[in-house]
């Protein structure tokens, strides 16, 4: 296999029997027997149980005496089948052991700071700190496998279907994505900067231009965000782009990837087929959210007709100054503690509610709605309702008697994301989530601008995206009601991706810049490049771009990204192992024409 070993420690099976072989690796444990020492050698194949008999080989045994954790170690010797009753079933190498005749030891090793042979709670800090050893624990070998063969998948898949793999650089001019360029200072030309990519958005479209109709890439993407479970200052995107397409092109195209990654590589998951397509107004108002956890039910429904009509005043003036009243009914949930009501409520505090009304319905699911009898109603609001309007707020959620209704009224925005917090907080809660189940989904339709707090329009997406044909007149006067062909990507309540049928005419990227408030002169020094490309034979284009990190984390079930990323970075954008950022010397800041100020 190679010059130090014949066999990876974990591949050794039963057919290797009487074999001689070599292995190498690190030591997972010693057990000294009395006399026999035992070895677990571990590498990134597995664990095999090394004998060390002092009949046998004198020397090795002698030498064996003095191993500790994580020594690196190469033995040599022959397999054979473990005494009957001696086996580990859980172990892939259990039915065998390896009697060791000779040993080199390679390089021994400090006690490390946490168990590496154990899956035990570890702070993150210091696992970030001594990322290498953390690395080298099975749960996150089992990760670095799994993200490379999601990789290898999405090449080889795509590589079949006639794309082609191009890098573009790293050092660019500001592409906006929405979050602040990563700069970096030119030596050369005094004054100036390279920008990052927020991703390779243009430089792809520009590929388009030159004609490669089919582009990916694994493409690394900068964005100087605060980060989150699910995001970091760089991440690694499946980037990729087709010309002569509309949107089923490439929607289609994500569902066989997906379809076929998934049923290749994580076979026990279910998912949901064909992948449900949802608009973006149908998944705000079923859920609140445009990246829906499709795994459970609990639909919202709106209120505020009925609770503008009523006696509870706090409700009642949301809705006369414009806000909403909307809810669900978490099923069963009547029989709820103080405590757990209280727990909730807290919780919707926390999404930024103002309050939650929870409404609980006592009885049982078989008796009529209908029926309801007044005195079975339990909330603050019941008594500035009448029992006509309960009934009615309870059929709208699709409750039935015995569950409990949650119910928040404030700006539109306040109250969908308190409800979709909730819905997900009350599925775990009722453990409603199936953890094989990877429920994707594409949401289309979304309206080109919204409007920032100044007042200014801003993509929803991106600048490039296209406008629906038909809504092009109104991009000059009523630019809220046009219509974008852009498209996210969804699973299981995390965005994957977004994407769209790009603008390709001079023109019309001109009018969208216009709408966004840049002037001609900002609309050339930002995107000339781009403009003159498309008065050279731009082709009708569009794509997409998964990615990697999200979606590897959705498939191993980890919280966060930060477990499937080699060496990532923290909650504060530190890489603790190399101890970045960190400062710079003067003579390399004056080479680069910087000053530093004092704050
Ligand atoms: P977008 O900005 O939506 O689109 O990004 C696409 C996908 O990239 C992932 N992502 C991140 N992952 C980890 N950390 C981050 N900070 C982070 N930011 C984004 C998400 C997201 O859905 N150029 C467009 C794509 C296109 O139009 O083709 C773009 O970058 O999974």
């Amino acid at each position: 296999m190679t010059a130090l070993r014949t066999q990876y420690c974990g591949e050794l099976r039963k057919d290797h029997v009487d074999r001689e072989v070599t292995v190498a690796g690190w030591v997972n444990r010693r057990r000294d027997h009395g006399g026999l020492i035992f070895i677990d050698l571990r590498d990134r194949e597995g664990i095999v149980q090394t004998v060390f008999n002092p009949e046998i080989a004198p020397a090795a045994h002698t030498i064996a005496n003095e191993l500790r954790n994580e020594y690196v170690i190469q033995v040599r010797g022959k397999v054979q089948l473990r005494p009957p009753g001696t086996e580990n079933k859980n172990l892939a190498t259990g039915d065998i052991e390896f009697i060791a005749e000779d040993i080199e030891l390679f390089n021994r090793a400090k006690t490390p700071p946490f168990y590496i042979n154990e899956e035990v709670e570890v702070d993150e800090a210091l696992r970030l700190r001594y990322r290498y050893l953390d690395l080298r624990r099975e749960r996150m070998q089992r990760n670095m496998l799994l993200r490379h063969r999601v990789v290898k998948f999405m090449r080889d898949f795509l590589d079949d279907r006639g794309f082609i793999e191009i890098e573009t650089p790293v050092l660019i001019k500001s592409t906006p994505e929405g979050a602040r360029d990563y700069l970096v200072p030119s030596r050369i030309h005094s004054g100036k900067f390279y920008a990052l990519p927020q991703s390779p958005q243009q430089l792809k479209q520009l590929l388009m231009v030159a004609g490669y109709d089919k582009y990916f890439q694994i493409a690394r993407c900068f964005r100087d965000e605060d980060p989150r479970a699910d995001r970091q200052p760089e991440f690694t995107q499946l980037d990729l782009e087709m010309s002569f397409v509309d949107e089923n092109d490439v929607l289609n195209l994500m569902e066989e990837l997906f379809t076929a990654l998934v049923e290749e590589i994580a076979p026990h998951k279910k998912l949901v087929k064909p992948f449900p397509r949802l608009s973006f107004a149908e998944a705000m108002e079923k859920y609140g959210s445009d990246k829906p956890d499709l795994r459970f039910g609990l639909e919202l429904a709106d209120l505020s007709d009925i609770f503008a009509a009523s006696e509870f005043a706090a409700f009642r003036t949301v809705t006369s100054e414009g806000g909403k009243v909307r809810g669900f009914a978490a099923p069963g949930c009547a029989i709820y503690t103080r405590s757990q009501m209280a727990e909730i409520t807290d919780f919707a505090r926390s999404l930024g509610a103002k309050g939650l009304v929870t409404m609980a319905l006592e009885g049982a699911p078989e008796e009529a709605l209908a029926q309801l009898a007044p005195d079975k109603v339990h909330s603050v609001a019941a008594k500035y309702l009448t029992r006509e309007q309960i009934v009615e707020i309870a059929q709208r959620l699709g409750a039935r008697m015995g569950d409990l209704l949650l119910i928040v009224a404030d700006k539109p925005k306040v109250v969908d994301a308190v409800l979709s917090g909730l819905r997900s907080e009350i599925a775990l809660r009722l453990e409603l989530v199936d953890p094989d189940l990877m429920v994707f989904a594409f949401i289309q339709d979304y309206p080109l601008f919204e409007m920032n707090e100044e007042g200014k329009w801003e993509p929803m997406h991106h600048p490039f995206t296209a406008p629906r044909n038909e809504d092009i007149p109104l991009l000059e006067k009523e630019p809220g009601k046009v219509r974008s062909r852009h498209y996210d990507f969804v699973c299981n309540g995390s965005e994957l991706s977004s994407g769209s049928i790009r603008i390709h005419s001079r023109e019309l990227q001109e009018k969208v810049f216009q709408v966004l408030g840049y002037t001609s002169e900002e609309t050339e020094e930002k995107f000339g490049h781009l403009l003159e490309a498309f008065e050279c034979g731009a082709p009708p284009h569009g794509g997409i771009a998964p990615g990697i990190d999200r979606f590897v984390m959705l498939l191993t079930g980890e919280e966060s990204i930060r477990e499937v990323i080699a060496f990532p970075k923290t909650q504060s954008a530190m890489d603790l192992m190399l101890d970045s950022p960190s400062p710079i010397p003067p003579e390399q800041l004056r080479e680069l024409h910087l000053n530093l100020s004092e704050d």
